[in-house]
């Protein structure tokens, strides 16, 4: 499973970067406002410390509009995947994106139908938000669970994205139904490291240890 950060923030990419961790980015509109910055500018500084694929989304609603912010971002750097929301104009858009060569990431997935309709149009990736659901008393897993069994039905290459992952047992589960990529908020990877027996291993460890008087680094 790959993992991409769901940020827009240079500081929370360059920590998980150092641990190794992200093989992505997925940027959207709220996150941008965040940060309070020039948006062409940050996601060429994203994409210049990620090697993998980075998700910019389009504000446009109309086909020509989305069209023509897609090859905008597109052409700001290799690693751009332009991000289209799941309507009929983006479904659209996506197609064309797709024969031109542009990865494009379908967003605001929250559905079964919704999800095939954009493997047809040949998205990179598709979002089904998985946390949103269950605050609207959904199962969001559920929904990853068929996209992936959906796709496996028919060979399609889409990969699933599962977006507005909120604690470490999304993740766990999302792998567990197979998506192909999670996109997470800085926090939720911190939380995937957590494991009381692990802190307590280690400070047992380190004081029986000490007792030893040795070094592993001889002087
Ligand atoms: C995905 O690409 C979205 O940016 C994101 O996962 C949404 O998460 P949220 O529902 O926590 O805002």
């Amino acid at each position: 499973m790959k993992f991409f950060l769901d940020t827009a923030n240079i500081d929370e990419i360059k920590q998980g970067v150092g641990w190794g961790l992200v093989d992505g980015v997925t940027t959207n509109p709220s996150l941008v406002a965040k940060e309070g910055v020039d948006f062409h500018a940050r996601i060429k500084e994203i994409c210049v410390l990620v090697n993998g694929s980075v998700s910019a989304e389009v504000t446009a609603t109309d086909y020509d509009g989305m069209i023509k912010e897609g090859h905008v971002l597109a052409k700001l750097h290799p690693n751009v995947t332009v991000k289209v929301p799941l309507i009929p104009d983006g479904i659209r858009a996506c197609r064309t994106f797709s024969q031109e060569g542009i990865k494009v990431n379908v967003t605001l997935c929250f559905s079964s139908s919704q999800a095939l309709l954009a493997a047809k149009a040949g998205a990179t990736y598709i979002s089904p938000f998985v946390g949103r659901l269950d605050d609207v008393s959904q199962d969001g897993i559920q929904l990853v669970k068929e996209i992936v069994q959906i796709y496996k039905n028919y060979n399609f290459t889409t990969q699933v994205l599962a977006a507005s992952l909120r604690h470490p047992m999304h993740v766990v589960q999302s792998a567990l139904a197979g998506a192909h990529v999670g996109t997470m908020p800085i926090g939720v990877l911190k939380m995937l490291f957590n494991h009381p027996l692990t802190d307590i291993g280690l400070k047992k460890f380190l004081a029986d240890w000490e007792k030893t008087k040795e070094q592993i680094q001889k002087k």
